[in-house]
């Protein structure tokens, strides 16, 4: 009987993208996928170290893992227990140290490896290099992905913000060369998407190798996927302000499959926190970007990341957050409590700032989030919003999809697919919608 294989990812979308190459791997190794860790052989957690509460659910995992493989064996059976990721990347050695129960551990430059490390079966245990040959051409071509796919087409960060792991658990930045990317896009659309996420940990300091020598920035690849057929959406993510170039600008503008969203961290609307952070910004930057970029697509939706309480961080300081946010009116957002990582500058000053003190920030911020995001919201009650349904919703017949704007939008719908629906009302964190025109004849 063929062995199987279940991943438990954590982290961000490129964690996602990665999760589902490996289950591509596995696949290749005659592995078949399974919904539960409980039915597997080989139970991969692909894990986070972005903020220290992921690093917790880890350990919580690894220990049930360890006494499901503890019976295993004393049943005559066994588990593989692979670990993969940041974490991965970041303790190493000290992962098998803590528990014992583990198998492998890879780290996400060196994950092509694993049918080695598998065929090795417990002498090559641990693979954290960032070695010299780039993963991507030694992966096997991704499988089916759905209506919606995630293609990492940048990785690695160099810009070393002061409170982030991102630097040292991916590694350096690197772009992939357009036709990759191209090739890469043309299997997902073939397999049926019609959205594609490029993805990359500074997306929009994507400078590939093209085709004619010369060198390729965002702009220029989003319009260079935008020529395929069949495909109908193009998104990115994440980009750093300091990266938005007038060309990318631009494509805002001229390519519509280039949808009306963007999400770009500001982290901070204080100068004297931002220089603290090393982001090499500034809040007037911010807003002037914003402003460029309203110019070029007026409907633009923006969404961004916040951090409130990093060290040193003074009632000033977090009210500039606050106006920052007033300022923008932003159509989502997601904030976070700083948590100090191990080996981060930011981690090692004495000025941390108190629990009490981050807590209150973050539900004040989190309540001036939430009221745009309702503002914004509201104003699509009664219009029509194209809507890619890609999931099913909690109730029978229901489907949940993403309208231009990244808004997540329900209903009734048969098939899923780009559907026209007339917004009918608006949740906490999502709209209600009612298929027209051609839609409504797909309506169950
Ligand atoms: N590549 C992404 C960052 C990924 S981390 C980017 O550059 O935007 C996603 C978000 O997590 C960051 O934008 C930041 O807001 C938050 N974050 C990163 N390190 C953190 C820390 N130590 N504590 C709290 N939040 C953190
Ligand atoms: Fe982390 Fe800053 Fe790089 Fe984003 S830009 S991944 S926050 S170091
Ligand atoms: Fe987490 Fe690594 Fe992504 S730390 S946010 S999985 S890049």
């Amino acid at each position: 009987m063929a062995k199987t294989f279940h991943i438990k990812s954590y982290g961000c979308q490129m964690n996602a993208y990665d999760s589902a190459r490996m289950a591509d791997i596995l696949a290749g190794l005659g592995y078949r996928a399974t919904a539960r860790a409980e039915t597997a052989d080989l139970v991969l957690i692909n894990t986070c170290h972005i903020r220290e509460k992921a690093d917790d659910k880890l350990y919580s995992d690894l220990g049930r893992l360890g006494l499901l493989k503890a019976e295993r064996r004393a049943a005559g059976g066994d588990l593989t227990i692979a670990v993969a990721g940041c974490v991965a990347q970041a303790e190493g050695e000290e992962l098998l140290r803590r528990q014992p129960a583990i198998d492998l551990v890879v780290g996400p430059q060196s994950y092509h490896r694993l049918p080695a490390m598998l065929a090795e079966n417990g002498r090559a245990r641990i693979e954290t290099d960032f070695p010299p040959e780039p993963k991507f051409d030694r992966l096997p071509p991704p499988g089916r992905r759905g209506l919606s796919a995630y293609l990492a087409v940048q990785e690695g960060c160099d810009k070393f913000c002061s409170f982030c792991v991102v630097p040292y658990t991916r590694g350096a930045e690197y772009s992939r060369p357009v036709a990759a990317v191209e090739d890469e896009a043309r299997r997902l659309i073939d397999q049926g998407a019609l959205e594609i996420t490029l993805l990359g940990q500074n997306v929009n300091a994507y400078h590939g190798a093209a085709g004619d020598g010369g060198v390729a920035g965002l702009g220029a690849l989003i319009r260079r996927l935008a020529l395929l057929p069949g495909l109908k959406r193009i998104r990115y993510t994440t980009s750093h302000p300091g990266d938005m170039d007038d060309d990318l600008i631009r494509a805002h503008a001229e390519e519509p499959k280039l949808m009306p969203f963007l999400h770009l961290p500001v982290q901070s609307g204080s100068d004297r926190v931002l220089a603290a952070m090393n982001r090499r910004h500034t809040a007037a930057d911010y807003l002037r970007q914003v402003e460029r970029l309203r110019r070029a697509r007026p409907d633009l939706a923006l969404s961004s990341d916040f951090i409130v309480g990093h060290p040193g961080e003074t009632e000033a300081d977090f009210q500039a957050t606050l106006d920052l946010v007033a300022a923008v009116g932003f159509a989502q957002a997601y904030s976070f409590k700083y948590s100090p990582r191990p080996g981060t500058p930011a981690a090692a000053r004495e000025d941390q700032i108190s629990a009490v003190a981050k807590d209150e920030r973050l539900v004040r911020l989190n309540a001036l989030i939430q009221s745009q995001q309702q503002a914004f919201n509201r104003g699509f009650v009664g219009r029509p919003l194209e809507v890619l349904f890609d999931r099913p919703g909690r109730h029978p017949g229901q489907r949940i999809g993403r309208s231009p704007y990244m808004q997540s939008v329900h209903a009734t719908i048969a098939a899923p697919g780009l559907v026209e629906v007339e917004i009918a009302g608006i949740g906490p964190v999502s709209l209600a919608g009612v298929p027209i025109g051609a839609g409504a004849e797909r309506a169950a």
